[in-house]
Formats: structure tokens, sequence, C-alpha cells
């Protein structure tokens, strides 16, 4: 697929249905993934794959991380959003959660964070490519401290996003962009033809 193709082409996928994904698309679209820029070659990128099971443990392990956020919260209020964030972990067969190393320094950890984002969209259009749904997904429940332990998140590192993956059961909608030129600043540059 042409890489104009694929960026034209992508789409933000919410419905899968149930199929599984093979492994090695997994793996493929990671090894894309890693391909991205990245300043002084700190690879800062850290990905945790969880699919079957592993999406319902969790689904437990947010359920700790939300009571020890608000203890005061009501069993009713608890159970109803452990069951928000149980079906959107599940809606897809592959969730990866990618997250970035931090740097030295405020600015080394800003280069981290982008490169680790120019990952995300690898890994996106990869999967398109390869006739995938994605989308990528933020939200505080993958910053949790039990969460974070249960996918192995490294000790300094940034969350950048949660990759739902799998193959589209939704119908292609239209995507809306506004015109780059009106984003778009030229600087002007003397005409040569008029200096002559
Ligand atoms: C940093 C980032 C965070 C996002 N978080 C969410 C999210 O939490 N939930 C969601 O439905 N979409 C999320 N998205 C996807 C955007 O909603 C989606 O890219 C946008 O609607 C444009 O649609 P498209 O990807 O099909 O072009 C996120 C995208 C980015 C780049």
């Amino acid at each position: 697929m042409l890489v104009e193709e694929a960026i034209l082409g992508r789409r933000s996928v919410k419905v899968f249905d149930a199929r599984p994904v093979p492994s090695e698309l997994i793996e493929r679209c990671l090894s894309l993934a890693i391909w991205a820029p990245n300043h002084k070659l700190t690879e800062p990128w850290r990905f945790t794959v969880l699919t079957g099971e592993a999406r319902a443990e969790l689904s437990r392990r947010i359920r700790q991380d939300l009571k020890s956020l608000d203890p005061a919260m009501s069993w009713a209020q608890l159970e109803a959003s452990v069951l928000k964030h149980h079906r959107k972990v599940t809606s897809a067969p592959v969730i990866i959660a990618v997250y970035a190393l931090e740097g030295d320094d405020p600015l080394r950890s800003r280069e981290n964070y982008a490169a680790t984002a120019a990952a995300i969209e690898n890994l996106l259009l990869a999967a398109h490519s390869m006739k995938l749904g994605a989308i990528w997904r933020t939200g505080s429940l993958f910053e949790g401290t039990s969460v974070r332990e249960f996918l192995h998140a490294p000790p300094h590192s940034q969350f950048v996003g949660a990759v739902y993956l799998g193959y589209s059961a939704q119908r292609d909608t239209p995507r809306r962009r506004t015109d780059a030129r009106s984003q778009t600043y030229w600087v002007p540059v003397a005409d040569d033809t008029q200096d002559s």
C-alpha cells in the first residue's frame, strides 16, 4: 500500500468483531512502529500487549485503582465505572499500551514523548495496511498504580496512548479536515524573476 493511500484511508475504528488478531501481525505492526524518528536514538517507546483474559485482569486492576483514588466512592458508582471501563477494554481483541521513557531533562522527555507519538502513528498506519482497524485512545485508566504495575510500565515513563486493535466491524464514516493551506504560513521570498 502506498504511504499516501494508507494515510488517507486510515480511520479510527471503535467497533471490532470477535476475530483474534494473529500475534505475527501484532509483532509486524510493532516492528514498523519502532522506525519512527527519535532524537539521540533514545528509542524511548515501550509497548505492552494485552489480549484475551489479560483484558479481564486489566479491569480488576482498574477497579483497584479507582478504589484507592477515591475511597469515598459509593459501591454503585464504583461498579458503574468499572463496568464502563470493562466494556471499553474488552471492546477490542488487542490493546497495546504505549509508554514513553522520561529523558534526563524536560526537553529530552518532551522529545521522547513526541517520538513515541510518532511510533503510535506508524503503528496505526501499519495496522491499516494489514487490513486491521485501530484507534488511539488516552485516559487516566492506564496511569493508575495497579494498572501500571500489571502492564510493566517502566517507573519513569509517561503514558502516551493505548492502541485498540482488531478487525473492523464498523462502516466507513467520512472524516473531516481543514485544508492545510489555512493552517500554514509560507515565509515570503523575493521573486528572482523580478530582481533581474
Ligand atoms: C492523543 C490522542 C488521543 C485520543 N484519544 C481518544 C480517546 O480517548 N477516545 C476516542 O474515542 N478517540 C481518541 N482519539 C482518536 C481521535 O478521536 C480521532 O483520531 C479523531 O476523531 C479523528 O478521526 P480519525 O483518526 O478517523 O482521522 C485520540 C487521538 C489522539 C491523537
